[in-house]
């Protein structure tokens, strides 16, 4: 038999491009790759990138230029172009580096088997189509190895809400929900190879309605409940969710099941309702802080976390303080927040910039506010006793490391419980990044 070929994959950008790295990689496996993580031993790279924002796109095109000495030594190497990058800018990638034979974008992965073949016959290839043919069906079901205790499941992809300032509705396409008998199989084939917490992904989860196998259109809430009742799921969570489209049903879930971790990433991007209004978010500042409101009136002890944009086209100063009384009203124990990038083909790519010191020095108060947020719901974990879910051996002797309900990464020395399993623990100190604690 033959040596089989190597894969290395660099991923970059969100949870769902970790994820379809993870379904390339299975779908590679059947045309007899295992991946490798140096690329120097690699027979295929594939960079599955990210358009997000400008530097997170750059970043291809310096790490391209990296591998230009690995294609001189070895003429056999392929080199590919995946996510959201590929689907943007197609061509363009092999009009920029002469060094790529395939771009695949977000929809076509499937075929990247295919590619890979024609590839090897010294075709360029590009494929960033939007295919009738559902790319998961197409996947082969994943292979049975045992994998770590946590992972991503994408069950909605796309976006039609189009903000101003976003990419995601032309690199992703349009919304679309996975069926739920789907999700659930996926679901228990992971929780067979040793998962026991699942995030589902979508670029607006909450917006989720795929076909239930009773015929009708599941809620996210509906596809919660039934995983609920998957034996051996110990933990639920979902991400991104957008704030109009959070459901009854959905908080009740986080009042009501027991799996459904008190967590919610739900962004805003600004506090602001003139900013809010230009950046198309069809929702306003005050009924943002109503729906935390209510969640946190069925889930008291909730951890909210967002994204703020800095710096968007307009952004006055009183914008930016409204922006700052938002986050002070809601208390976020997690931020992601970005300084405005102008993205080609967004109706803001057209509006002038804030000036970019000042936009700086406005993104360097929030996080500094926002910092300490976080760090004050952190430190208030102490004392109290919390469920983690060990996933791995720290850096100790003897240390495990897992994470909260409520997401923080916890230490604890000398422990005995293994990676998956879900234990009490008491937390007794808060760090810069972390909590330590002991098993109760
Ligand atoms: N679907 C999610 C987020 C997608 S992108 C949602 O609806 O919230 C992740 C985050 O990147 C966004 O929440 C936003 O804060 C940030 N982002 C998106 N486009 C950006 C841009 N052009 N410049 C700066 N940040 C941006
Ligand atoms: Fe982008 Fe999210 Fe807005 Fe959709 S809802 S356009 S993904 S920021
Ligand atoms: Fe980036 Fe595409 Fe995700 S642009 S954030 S990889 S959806």
């Amino acid at each position: 038999m033959s040596e089989p070929k190597k894969l290395f994959i660099k991923t970059y950008g969100c949870q769902m491009n970790v994820y379809d790295s993870e379904r390339m990689a299975e779908a590679m496996g059947g045309a007899g790759y295992v991946e490798t993580d140096s690329p120097g031993d690699a027979d295929m790279i594939l960079l599955n990138t990210c358009h997000i924002r400008e530097k997170a796109a750059e970043k291809v095109y310096s790490e391209l230029g990296r591998f230009k000495g690995l294609k001189a030594d070895n003429p056999d190497l392929k080199i590919g172009v995946a996510g959201c990058v590929a689907q943007a800018e197609g061509e363009e990638i092999m009009r920029r580096s002469g060094l790529v034979d395939m771009v695949v974008g977000p929809q076509s992965y499937h075929r990247l088997p295919a590619m890979e073949a024609r590839a090897r016959g010294g075709e360029k290839v590009l494929d960033t189509d939007f295919p009738e043919d559902d790319k998961f069906a197409a996947l082969k079901s994943r292979p049975k190895a045992r994998r770590g205790p946590t992972a991503f499941l994408t069950v909605q992809e796309g976006c039609d809400k189009f903000c101003a300032f976003c990419v995601v509705p032309y690199t992703r396409g349009v919304e679309a929900s996975r069926p739920a008998a789907r999700v659930l199989e996926e679901t228990r084939d992971l929780v067979a190879r040793g998962v026991r917490e699942i995030t589902l992904l979508g670029q607006n989860v909450n917006a989720y309605h795929g076909e239930g196998p009773d015929g009708a259109d599941w809620s996210l809430a509906r596809l919660i409940w039934e995983l609920d009742s998957v034996d051996g799921l110990e933990r639920i969570r979902f991400t991104t969710s957008h704030p109009n489209d959070m459901g009854d049903d959905l908080i009740a879930a986080h009042g009501e099941c027991a799996k459904l971790m008190p967590y919610l990433h739900l962004p805003v991007q600004s506090g602001s309702d003139r900013i809010l209004k230009r950046m198309n978010r069809k929702h306003t500042a005050e009924s943002y802080v109503r729906l935390i409101e209510r969640i946190r009136a069925a889930r008291p002890d909730i951890l909210i976390s967002g994204d703020f944009i800095v710096g968007f086209p307009e952004e006055t100063e009183a914008d930016f303080e409204a922006t700052m009384d938002l986050i002070r009203e809601v208390g976020y124990g997690q931020a992601f927040s970005f300084k405005y990038s102008p993205r080609p083909g967004t109706p803001a790519a057209e509006r002038a910039l804030v000036d970019p010191d000042v936009a700086s020095e406005r993104l360097s108060r929030l996080q500094a506010l926002i910092t300490r947020q976080q760090r004050d719901i952190q430190d208030a974990m102490v004392g109290r006793e919390l469920g983690v879910l060990f996933e791995k051996p720290g850096r100790m002797p003897g240390q495990m490391v897992g994470k909260s309900d409520y997401l923080h990464a916890v230490h604890v020395a000398d422990c005995p419980a293994t990676a998956g399993e879900l234990r009490r623990v008491q937390i007794t100190e808060s760090g810069p990044n972390s909590l330590a604690g002991e098993l109760v």
